[in-house]
């Protein structure tokens, strides 16, 4: 399996304070089976100054680590961009880091309870300039997951969406699980991460999200969502199979 979504870079945002922690929380990934991580930490203007060369930096460095500590989990550089209206501008001057440096995918943050006016037309831009906008967990954004037609038409237009693991599992309620189910039986779910941000709290880890996305659609479908389709994204392709039929809204 691959975790889509970490923020175990320790020090660049809210996620893993140490590098202890870091150490700790990729020996639990491996034992659960997750064999390679996407380090996504935040980029945020005024908040989170996480452009591309310092991740792509401090992800160089916790290899080094885990390689010294016999940590046999994958590392990629990518980042969890935070929607605004600058945002195309600013991957066109080049400090945004894209999902393993590829130029081809970017996981995108809405901001949290809302979808500011300007979200259709930022990630439409996105597509324009050939860079495939990742949703991050859209499951856990009330408005969005609201207006289901609204993220049918960012789908239909080729928009990925990542879910969250703890989402599907109930970590955060029954009202976000049935949605994190409904997501997955239409086919809109492409990517999964554990969004783990420590030890206790988020802690990684997608194993049980994956048996239950097979209960629901299949082992085959559960492969694609933690195998296939991040493994074609990570090297700069497009996400086939499972997710190419929508199912319609209704
Ligand atoms: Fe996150």
């Amino acid at each position: 399996m691959i975790d889509f979504h970490t923020h175990i870079l320790p020090g660049l945002d809210d996620g893993a304070d140490f590098l202890a922690d870091s150490l700790v929380m990729a020996r639990m990934a491996w034992a659960e089976g997750t064999r390679a991580m996407v380090l996504t930490p935040h980029c945020h203007v005024g908040k989170y100054h996480n452009g591309r060369e310092r991740i792509i930096t401090q992800t160089s460095v916790l290899r080094q680590h885990f390689w010294e500590e016999g940590i046999p989990v994958v590392l990629f550089p990518a980042a969890e961009v935070y929607l605004h209206a600058d945002l195309p501008g600013q991957v066109v001057d080049g400090d945004i880091l894209t999902i393993n440096d590829m130029g081809k995918h970017l996981l995108v943050e809405l901001p949290f309870g809302r979808v500011p006016p300007y979200t259709e037309e930022v990630l439409c831009t996105l597509l324009h300039l050939g860079i495939t906008p990742v949703l991050a967990h859209p499951e856990r954004c009330d408005p969005l997951v609201a207006n289901l037609h609204f993220l049918e038409q960012l789908v239909s237009q080729g928009i990925l969406i990542q879910m969250n693991a703890g989402s599907i599992t109930g970590d955060y309620g029954p009202v976000t699980a049935q949605r994190a189910e409904l997501l997955v039986r239409r086919g809109w779910v492409h990517l999964l991460g554990s969004d783990a941000h420590s030890i206790n709290q988020r802690p990684p880890g997608l194993s049980r999200a994956i048996r239950q996305i097979a209960g629901m659609v299949g082992g085959t479908a559960a492969h694609v969502i933690g195998c296939a389709n991040p493994l074609a994204v990570l090297e700069g392709g497009n996400p086939s199979g499972f997710n190419q039929t929508l199912a319609p809204v209704t």
